[in-house]
Parts: structure tokens; C-alpha cells; sequence
């Protein structure tokens, strides 16, 4: 893809899900990819994982819930590699954020709008005033949630439905998404959501929840981690070099019925 060759990449929770397909995804097109974890040995783990590919990957501490340490991890970038001019906001808590909504506190709100959203802006707001006129690209994950209600009949007895603070976290990644892009687009850095559908993932779904969200999908399938990985690769690209302020949907047809 145009656009990627040498440039540093920094993905939040590149040890996850999504961000180690985003990060290798990246790492194939030529970028440097910064591998940012709260846990700094599992970074320097999961980049010991990649030592047979070519990818240039470069591990960093980041705790998204505490600005001292977003600008310790931005300096510490800025020195080994170079100012990021892709950031891909993609971390997102777990701890605490799945209890059933009869249990919900209320820091089980704040905890995750700290990290997903409060941590993610400043990072941003860091790493813009970094940019010395440079122009960039951002990605937010958001998810088909930010935009449409959870179908709590398809969860099997024992599996949790999306929390409701997840998909207002969401709806809120989304607005944010629009608001910065504005701020930023005369200096050229675009700033896009990518809104994907569920992930299949044999340890965090039984086959009758796969069976159940497939069915309502126009695929008739989850999504893979590579297929939502393109998707944030082609809008961090000068592929996508007149996109800004838009969310795209990568969810097999789900919220297009
Ligand atoms: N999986 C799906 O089906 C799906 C669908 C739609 C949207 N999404 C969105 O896509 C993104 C990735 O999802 P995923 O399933 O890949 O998530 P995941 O595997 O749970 O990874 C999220 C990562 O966020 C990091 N994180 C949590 N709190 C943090 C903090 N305070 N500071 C810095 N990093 C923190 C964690 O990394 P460390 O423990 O290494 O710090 C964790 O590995 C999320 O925004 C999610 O909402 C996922």
C-alpha cells in the first residue's frame, strides 16, 4: 500500500487481538511498528515472537490511564525511531469492564472512558504537537456496537452481552474521531474510525455464539483479526489520502440489512 514504507507506526494494545494483526500487517508494508503494552516485558516478548519475519518492530511501555507515561512512551519514540506518523488507537480495558448490568458501577464507566478515550486523545494531542507540520494518520477502533444495539438474544446462556459502556465508549471514539479530524485536517492529518464487526476467536467464543451472530450477518461469518488489519492498513495509507472524519464499517454486512 502507498504510503507506509518507513513511516513509524505506534499501535496501542499491540499484544491483543487486533493490534498483533495491525502491527505484523503494518511491519509486511515496510512501516516501523512501535508495540506499545502497559507491560513492557510482554512487548519485548511479543516482538521476540516476530524474529523470523523482517518486520522492524520497536517494543515500548505505555499505560494509556496515566498521561506521565504517554509522554515518557512518546519521548522514548521519538528518540529510538522517530516521531509516529500513524498512530492506531486501538487498546481498550478489559479489566472490570464485563459484569453484568445489574453489577455495574460506576467506575466500571470512568475506568474505561480514562483509557479508551480520555488516554487515546492525549496520546494524540502528544504526538500531533510532535509532529513539527508532518502530515499523519490515525485510526481509532471503534466497533458495530458504537453504532447499533447489541442483540442480547444471540449471547448463549453463561456468555455476557456487550456492555453498555462499551458501546457508549464507542459511539464516543466515533465522536471524537470527527471533532479531531476537523481540528487537524488543514494540517494534514487525517483522523478515521474503523468500525468492525465480531472477531472470531476459538477462547473467547463457543460455537453456538459464532453459529448465532454468523446468521446475522449478510456473510454469514465473523470477521478474521487480517481482514480488520487491511482495513486499518488501507486508512493509515496515502491509499486513503483524501478520507478524514469517517467511520468504516468492516462487518460483513451486519449493520447493512
Ligand atoms: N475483538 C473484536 O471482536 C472487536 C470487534 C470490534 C472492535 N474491537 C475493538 O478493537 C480493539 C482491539 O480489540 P481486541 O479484541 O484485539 O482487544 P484485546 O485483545 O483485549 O486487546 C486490547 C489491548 O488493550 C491494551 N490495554 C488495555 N488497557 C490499557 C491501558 N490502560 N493502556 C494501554 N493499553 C491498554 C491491552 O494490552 P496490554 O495488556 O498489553 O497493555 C490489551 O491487549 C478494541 O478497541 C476493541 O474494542 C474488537
Amino acid at each position: 500500500m502507498k504510503g507506509l514504507k518507513d513511516r513509524v507506526a505506534l499501535v496501542t494494545g499491540a499484544t491483543g487481538l487486533l493490534g498483533s494483526a495491525i502491527a505484523t500487517r503494518l511491519a509486511a508494508e515496510q512501516a516501523t511498528v512501535v508495540i506499545a503494552s502497559r507491560d513492557s516485558s510482554k512487548a519485548e516478548q511479543w516482538v521476540q515472537r516476530q524474529e523470523k519475519t523482517s518486520g522492524r518492530y520497536l517494543p515500548v511501555q505505555l499505560d494509556l490511564a496515566s498521561e506521565p507515561s504517554i509522554r515518557t512512551c512518546l519521548d522514548r519514540i521519538v528518540e529510538q525511531a522517530g516521531v509516529p506518523t500513524i498512530i492506531v488507537a486501538n487498546a481498550s480495558l478489559r479489566e472490570g469492564v464485563g459484569v453484568p448490568f445489574e453489577k455495574l458501577t460506576h467506575d466500571s464507566f470512568t475506568n474505561l472512558f480514562e483509557v479508551d478515550i480520555a488516554g487515546h486523545v492525549l496520546l494524540l494531542r502528544h504526538s500531533v504537537d510532535r509532529l513539527a507540520g508532518q502530515p499523519a494518520s490515525i485510526v481509532f477502533l471503534s466497533s458495530i456496537y458504537g453504532q447499533a444495539g447489541v442483540d442480547h438474544r444471540i449471547y448463549p446462556e453463561g456468555m455476557l452481552p456487550t456492555p453498555v459502556q462499551y458501546a457508549a465508549v464507542k459511539a464516543a471514539a466515533e465522536g471524537a474521531t470527527r471533532w479531531l479530524a476537523a481540528l487537524w485536517g488543514e494540517r494534514g492529518v487525517r483522523v478515521n474510525a474503523l468500525v468492525p464487526g465480531g472477531v472470531a476467536s476459538a477462547q473467547r467464543q463457543s460455537q453456538e455464539f459464532v453459529k448465532r451472530y454468523s446468521e446475522k450477518t449478510m456473510l454469514r461469518r465473523m470477521a478474521t483479526a487480517e481482514e480488520v488489519a487491511s482495513a486499518a492498513a488501507f486508512l493509515a495509507s496515502d491509499e486513503a489520502s483524501y478520507i478524514t472524519g469517517h467511520c468504516l464499517v468492516v462487518d460483513g454486512g451486519l449493520t447493512a440489512w
